[in-house]
């Protein structure tokens, strides 16, 4: 898969197989993190790995699924992340605002890496945080921007062309999640706006 299908065949998963993902891709897709732009190139960013299950069950009950789905869609314990990838930000790094946007890039890069080597994942931002920092012990000066859930896709989600702000994704009768996207046509201005 090249670049280019990578980033337009990737869908966010939240259906997994409870097959366990090796160290060895878990360690590729930080390898691919690592390599992402970074302001000033200061690399404030650091990960915790979490493969162990009964760690993954604990980080589970942090997070939040599909908020526009009703009820939410959270995956079935049959069908839960079995690895994440915590995204940590060392904010005592000097000079350093673009902690964010750092870390947004990595995770793209992760996002973008697990597909091409068949492994969904969800960027998850509904975190409870302060229940991830004692669960991983994350030190005080770290601040966790993200969590990532990874594992085999049980899901297909597709994509739709949406030419106005109606970009709530939905589940179809068939229990298929369909995800809108803004054509290039609606979003781009040449020249001037
Ligand atoms: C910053 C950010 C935070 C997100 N937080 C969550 C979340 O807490 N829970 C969730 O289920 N999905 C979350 N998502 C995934 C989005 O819902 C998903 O990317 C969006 O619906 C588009 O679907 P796609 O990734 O398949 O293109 C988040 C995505 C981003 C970029």
């Amino acid at each position: 898969m090249d670049a280019i299908e990578a980033i337009k065949s990737r869908r966010t998963i939240r259906r997994f197989k409870q097959t366990r993902i090796e160290r060895a891709k878990l360690l590729e897709l930080i390898d691919c993190a690592r390599r992402s732009p970074a302001g000033g190139n200061f690399q404030a960013i650091e990960y915790v790995i979490v493969d162990e299950p009964q760690i993954c069950k604990r980080i589970f009950a942090c997070l939040a699924w599909a908020g526009h789905v009703r009820p939410r869609r959270n995956p079935a314990p049959h069908q839960e992340p079995t690895a994440y990838i915590v995204v940590l930000a060392d904010n005592e790094i000097k000079k350093y605002e673009s902690a964010a946007a750092d870390a947004a890039a990595a995770i793209e890069n992760i996002l973008i890496a697990a597909h091409a080597m068949g492994i969904g994942s969800c960027w998850l931002g509904s975190v409870n945080r302060d229940e991830v920092r004692n669960i991983l012990q994350v030190p005080d000066n770290f601040t966790i921007d993200s969590v990532i859930a990874l594992g085999v896709p049980d899901e297909s989600p597709v994509m739709d062309d949406c030419s106005d702000h109606n970009t709530k994704y939905r589940l179809d009768e068939n229990d298929v999640l369909h995800v809108p996207k803004r054509t290039v046509e609606s979003i781009t201005h040449f020249n001037s706006f």
